[in-house]
Formats: structure tokens, sequence, C-alpha cells
């Protein structure tokens, strides 16, 4: 079984050589069964991101992904409207915090296995386990009864849902591999194919703060996610969405807790509701639940402004684990959400250092100083701390004095240091009204060809 050894695996896709199924079918059980050294998996991680995969590669090592665990099946009259979202990766990004709600509501079921930070960006497991009592681990039974009482769940990768991709998440965030087309596409769609989808719609970002810059390189994954996601038997559509600043006004994870329940009671900001509405239309249109795409955006809008989402998003709160009293708590129309939700230490105020108007919001910046600060890993399976983030007092085009406050850092001890308070400082940019970086936030929509209008 020479073929099976994991050394001669690596030197093969070390060299550019292409594995067998048989050969990618061993590494992921091996991994799936933490009978490979870390040593190992990093290794082949690396190899795969410098080597690339091969089509069928890449479906081959999706595929066993999805097997290394349990494939839900559902109920016959779910059958259609069994619908989810994915995103590769923002900062500030909780669409999915107000749209897997929002989707319930509108008669959808969303079984969503979601992931934690990864490199500079937040993950939705992250965020909701800043939620005292929610509990992400849940069997596929838990799911199901979860989705007929309330139509909506978030979870985590476990030992039984998509195991290899638990493991392998966790190390690609270390070994500097996420920016991997193969390694994203085994990622995301082993878990949404795990989940039996009808309908996925993948939000894939690109700019600055994305994991890939340009537009071209995102439509090369977004096509390579649709392709592997169809091959794995889901209808699946894309949104191209530009991820240069922040999603929002809040970064980090218990903040944006706050700013997704916000949204969900009618206060949320514009960036943020563009996308939960255009991701969500899509998936109504999928499914059939919407006639065309403004059909399908005003009904998620509805859902989101007339207080239904937010009720499924106590309901699922509830579900999985958080006290019915602080469930209530946050979900109050006014709602001190820090009687819940763990505050910082420390607030800092920074300050605009002139007149002028916001032009630019770097994001990236921003993550990587938070990540720094705490709000990231940079070990597998490390706590993160929930309430280390910051919220942008000022939004792009904003007239602002000299000495306004136009940003407040929430932090841990030790205080952050100087560069890391001036490249905060100097993540917002200033200047005149014509040069603010205002551009559409979705760029384009990949749907599949019976849905194109
Ligand atoms: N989200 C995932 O689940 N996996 C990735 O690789 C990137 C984003």
């Amino acid at each position: 079984m020479e073929a099976l050894s994991i050394p001669e695996m690596i030197r093969t896709k070390r060299d550019g050589g292409a594995l067998s199924s048989e050969q990618l079918r061993a590494f992921v059980q091996l991994v799936s069964n933490n009978n490979i050294q870390e040593a190992q998996i990093g290794a082949m991680l690396m190899a795969v991101w410098q080597k690339g995969m091969t089509p069928p590669e890449v479906e081959t090592l999706t595929r066993e992904m999805m097997l290394s665990g349990e494939v839900m099946s559902w109920p016959k009259e779910w059958a259609g409207l069994m619908v989810d979202k994915h995103s590769t990766g923002g900062v500030g990004d909780k669409v999915s915090l107000v749209l897997a709600p929002a989707l319930a509501a509108c008669g959808c079921k969303v079984p969503m296995i979601s992931g934690r930070g990864l490199a500079h960006t937040g993950g939705t497991l992250d965020k909701l386990e800043s939620i005292p009592g929610f509990n992400i681990s849940q069997s596929a039974a838990q799911v199901q009864e979860i989705l007929a009482s309330v139509g909506c769940c978030i979870v985590g990768q476990t030992q039984t849902l998509v195991p290899a991709d638990r493991v392998l998440y966790a190390l690609r965030d270390i070994t500097s591999t996420v920016d991997s087309l193969p390694l994203i596409a085994g990622s995301i769609i082993s878990k949404k194919a795990a989940e039996s989808l009808a309908a996925l719609v993948l939000d894939v970002k690109f700019g600055r703060a994305a994991l890939y810059k340009d537009l071209e390189s995102a439509k090369e994954l977004a096509k390579l996610l649709v392709e592997v996601g169809n091959q794995l038997g889901m209808r699946v559509g894309a949104a191209l969405s530009r991820m240069d600043s922040t999603i929002g006004q809040r970064v980090g994870n218990s903040l944006e807790v706050v700013e997704s329940l916000e949204t969900l009671k009618g206060r949320g900001p514009d960036d943020l509701m563009e996308l939960v509405t255009t991701l969500g239309g899509v998936l109504l249109v999928m499914s059939g639940l919407a006639a065309d795409q403004s059909d399908g955006r005003r009904r998620i809008r509805e859902a989101v402004m007339g207080g239904a989402a937010l009720s499924k998003f106590q309901a699922m709160m509830e579900a999985q684990g958080v006290a019915k009293e602080a469930a209530a708590t946050l979900c109050a129309a006014q709602s001190d959400y820090h009687r819940v939700l763990r505050k910082a230490e420390h607030q800092l105020e920074l300050s605009s250092p002139a007149d002028g108007v916001v032009v630019d919001v770097d994001g990236m910046a921003l993550a990587l100083v938070l990540h720094q600060l705490g709000a990231g890993r940079s070990k597998a399976g490390e706590p993160v701390n929930h309430s280390v983030g910051v919220e942008l007092l000022v939004s792009l085009g904003q007239w602002v004095q000299k000495g306004a406050p136009w940003l407040r850092l929430h932090h841990e001890d030790p205080a952050p240091s100087q560069d890391q308070i001036s490249r905060l400082q100097s993540a917002l940019m200033l200047g005149a009204q014509e040069n603010v970086r205002r551009k559409t936030l979705v760029a384009e929509l990949l749907l599949p060809q019976e849905f194109m209008k």
C-alpha cells in the first residue's frame, strides 16, 4: 500500500502530481479519525495551496469531506424549502445572523453549518458564541428538531457533521493556507452538501478585505464553487460582492451580534440590508417562494422590518441553549445589550486628525489590528476574545470636524501599542467629497440559467 503512505501523498502533491480518488479518500479519513500528524496535514495543505488541484481532485476532495460525517436527510414535505447561504469571508460580515431567521420567517428551512474566524475574516460561530449559552454543537437529529420548531439553526462542524472540515479549517487558519481555490471549495461545499440543500447562494467577496482582491479571481472561485455544488446535487447561485471597508459600522464578535439585533429591529445599516435582501431574494426565487428577484427582496425586507425575523432569531437562540430571559433582553425593542453580552474592559475613542470628508475605511487594516488584540486565533482551537472590536462612529461620505470622535476601540489589557493605534487611526481616510470610495456593493449575480431573466 505504498501509494497510500502519507509522505508519498504529500510528495506527489508537492511535485505537482494529481492524487487519486483512493489517496484523497484515505487522506480525508485519516484527518477525520485523527490518525495523521498535524505536521503532515499542514504539509499537505501547503502543497495543495502551491500546486492546486485538478477539477476531478476538487470534486473528490469535496465529496469525501462531505462523507466524513453524517449527510442529513429531511422530511419529504420540506423538499424544495431547504436553503442556505455561505460567504467566502469578510470584515463585519454578519449577514448570516440576519438572513437565516429572515428566510425562516419566509417559510424556508435553513440548516446552516457555519465556520469560525478564518485568517483576518470573522466567523459566524464565534459571533454567536459571544451570546452566553448559545450552543453551536448540535447533532443532525437536534438540527431537524430545531428546523421543525423554528425553521433555522446555525451550527458548527462536529465529530459527526463534516469532521474533516473541522480539522482542516482550523489548521488552514494557522498555516496561511486559507486562500486556496480547491481548499475553499472543499470546505464550503462539503458543509453545504452535508445539509442536503435544494438551493444555495454564495456570497463571493472581492476587494482589499476579502480573501481574493480582484473581481476576476473571485469570479474564478465563484465558478468553481457553483460547479462543485452542482456536481454534489445542489442548485447554486452566487453574488460577487465588494469587500473593501466593513459591512455595517461594527466589527468584532459581540459588537456584530448587537448590530445584527439592531438590524432585526429595523435599524440596520443600508449595506447590510442590501446584502441580506439580495442574497435572500435569490434563494426565495430559486426555491419557488418568490416570483422574481424584486419580489424576493421585498419579502425578505418585510420579514426583517416587520419583526418576524427577530422572533425567529429569538426562538433560535432559545432552541440552541440561550436562557429565555437573556434572549428576551437581547430582543427587547430598547435593549441594554451589555446586560447579557460581556463588554470589553476598556473603550478608547480615536478622533479625526483634521476637518474633512471620510473618503475611505480600510477594513483589512482594522481586521488585522483586531486579530492581534484577541479577536482572532494564532493557534488552532484557541479561544477568541468575543468583546474585542471597533465601532465606526462616522460613515463614508460624512463630513467630520477635527477632534470629533470617529472610532471606538473595545479592548482588554494590555493596552494597544502606539503602532496599533496609529494603524487604526490611518484606516480612516479624509479627503474631498468627490473622492469618496463608494462603489456598487453587489457587482454581479451568477444564477442558474433558468433564473436569468
Ligand atoms: N468559509 C468556509 O467555510 N470555508 C472557507 O474556506 C472560506 C470561507
